[in-house]
């Protein structure tokens, strides 16, 4: 199945000189919706997951399709005072600057099984930070898997600890 044809470049977004991903045509396809869920639910393999737990706000697409696709639950990362009840936050760089996530501490029990989805790893810090919030609330982290891998920005390296999957590379 030719995913990549459904994934258009959009030039100069979100700033010049950037070439954006956009998955909206994938998502705007009944077809392309389930075999783009069923692939990504593949790369797990049959583990056994207990939550996926997917990163604001990208990652709440496919994130909450796998974990009903592999009976699991789903965990939400979000960006700060967004989260609702206890929150534990995690602070990472960013090439100018820095940014926190959020997940509330009851999401995770100890020994939880844990599948970590985004849409993209671009540099690796979104997934870095999800995967420390997780570890520091108990979880074991089986996979961190994305619709999309830009690789020559080497994020893989940030997660090298850890099984990573993608589905598409660039
Ligand atoms: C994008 C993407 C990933 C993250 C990857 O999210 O959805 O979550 O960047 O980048 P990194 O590997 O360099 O950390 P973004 O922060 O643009 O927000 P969004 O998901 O809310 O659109
Ligand atoms: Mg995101």
């Amino acid at each position: 199945m030719d995913f990549k044809s459904f994934i258009r470049d959009v030039p100069n977004f979100p700033k010049d000189g950037i070439i954006f991903k956009d998955i909206t045509p994938l998502l705007q396809s009944p077809e392309m919706l389930n075999k783009t869920t069923e692939a990504l639910a593949q790369l797990v393999n049959g583990h056994k997951i207990d939550k996926v737990v997917g990163m604001e706000s990208r990652g709440f697409i496919f994130g909450p399709l796998l974990a009903s696709k592999l009976n699991a639950g789903f965990v939400p990362i979000r960006k700060p005072g967004k989260l609702p009840s206890t929150t534990l936050s995690e602070t990472y760089d960013l090439e100018y600057g820095k940014d926190t996530l959020e997940i509330h501490t009851d999401s995770i029990q100890k020994g939880d099984m844990v599948l970590i989805h985004d849409d993209v790893l671009a540099t690796g810090g979104t997934a870095s930070a999800a995967c420390k919030l997780v570890e520091k609330l108990g979880g074991n982290i089986v996979q961190c898997n994305f619709l999309i891998e830009l690789t020559f920005l080497e994020g893989i390296s940030k997660i090298e600890e850890y099984q990573a999957k993608s589905l598409l590379k660039y």
